[in-house]
């Protein structure tokens, strides 16, 4: 058979202005070079491979299949299948935030919820308030809509609130980002205070709060916060995940909040992909049904606390004077400063060199300030890994300060 050449030039295509001038997640491309043969990376948010729970999920799909047959195949509900969000709404419950069924609809992981909120919200050129730094894959979500940022700084007890209501007034933005718990890139948790005095501002001036919350159940030490969720009520939209509990290649994440506002999701997410894949909703319903989830978490609690535990110690033995850096209670990553001077993104080339990776901080940054500043991921490498990782940065640092 012959093989027709096209000679289509895709490169003239009419690629619509606000795709074509989106930049590939710098993180993807920092994956790419840290994959190189011996480097050890924390420069993922991946979760540790070898917890991945694979008999229980064997199980889980085999049950999956035995008992719901062509239905797990099937299509099914744009929101979700109904057992699941019945398994949690009571979850949730259970656990402070009262939730019913409406209030949830299962996506493809926690991305396509905030893909899906931005959608709803956004026009081109409105503002949003984000923490400085926040998430990448949020902002990357948010300037698909063409939206611009009014960043808020941090401190040790999350986003400053004063400066939320100047930006309010300011920006009259659309809605507020935030990752309250541990949060990506920093690993700081939002204090109690912090938390009511942003649902107070919030609700002044009647602006959603979308509470990002992928790591919350990934507490190993300290005390709990409530769940912005459960403190402000319809003033806040929760995203979760089982990316980070379970397995992020499943693809499952749900959105909770007010039942009018999940109705405009549901038609935004018809457009989108009809629905979340069914198998794998089945398969997590199984798994949570039968009791997998809670001591699946605690196994991950002890592993992520132990890596943290021994880069922390690496980094106070080999960190040169002048270096700051974060000591978060939970989820999955920690946050260093360098001194004003350096810039992390010149000094990775030089880490690469001696096999070891991390993300620079600028591109978590709406405001393009953070030159200074890293991110270190404690759960991907081996506990070894992460000894020897953490001690060659030590070396570098100290010999480039
Ligand atoms: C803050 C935050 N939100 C959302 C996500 C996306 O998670 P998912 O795999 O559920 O799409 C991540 C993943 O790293 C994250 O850190």
């Amino acid at each position: 058979m012959a093989i027709i050449e096209h000679s289509v030039n895709t490169e003239k295509w009419p690629i619509a202005p606000h795709v074509a001038d989106l930049e590939s997640s710098i993180i993807r491309e920092i994956l790419k070079i840290s994959s190189q043969p011996g480097v050890i990376s924390f420069a993922g948010g991946l979760p540790a491979p070898e917890l991945f729970p694979l008999d229980d999920l064997q199980q889980a799909m085999e049950d999956s299949v035995r008992k719901y047959k062509d239905a797990c195949v099937q299509y099914s509900l744009t929101r979700g299948i109904v057992p699941l969000r019945e398994l949690m709404a009571e979850r949730t419950t259970e656990r402070g935030t009262a939730t019913e069924v409406d209030n949830l609809i299962i996506t493809s992981g926690g991305q396509q919820a905030i893909e899906l909120i931005s959608c709803a919200f956004i026009a081109p050129g409105d503002y949003i308030i984000t923490e400085n730094p926040t998430y990448v894959g949020a902002l990357q979500a948010f300037n698909l809509y063409q939206a611009r940022y009014a960043p808020v700084e941090m401190d040790d007890e999350g986003m400053i609130v004063d400066m939320v209501e100047e930006n309010i007034r300011k920006f009259n933005p659309k809605l507020i980002y935030t990752v309250s718990n541990f949060q990506n890139p920093t690993g700081i948790t939002m204090s109690r205070a912090r938390r009511e005095a942003l649902i107070d501002v919030a609700n002044r001036y009647d602006i959603p709060i979308v509470d990002d919350d992928p790591y919350g159940d990934i507490r190993f030490a300290g005390e709990s916060q409530p769940t912005l969720k459960s403190m402000g009520g319809d003033t806040v939209i929760a995203v979760h995940t089982f990316s980070k509990v379970i397995a992020p290649g499943l693809r499952i994440g749900w959105m909770n909040g007010p039942k009018d506002f999940i109705g405009h999701i549901e038609k935004i997410k018809q457009c989108v992909d009809l629905h979340t894949n069914t198998l794998c909703q089945y398969m997590i319903y199984e798994f949570v049904k039968a009791g997998k989830l809670e001591p699946h978490i605690e196994k991950i609690k002890v592993d992520y606390r132990t890596k943290r535990d021994a880069m922390l110690e690496t980094m106070r033995e080999t960190f040169p004077a002048g270096v700051k850096w974060t000591e978060p209670e939970g989820g999955l990553f920690l946050w260093v400063e360098l001194p004003q001077h350096m810039s992390a993104k010149d000094l990775l080339p030089k880490a690469v060199e001696m096999k070891v990776a991390y993300v620079y901080g600028q591109p978590f940054h709406p405001d393009g300030q953070g030159v200074n500043t890293l991110r270190m991921n404690f759960s991907n490498a081996s506990l070894e890994n992460i000894k020897k990782g953490t001690a060659r940065l030590g070396k570098l640092i100290s010999e480039n300060i």
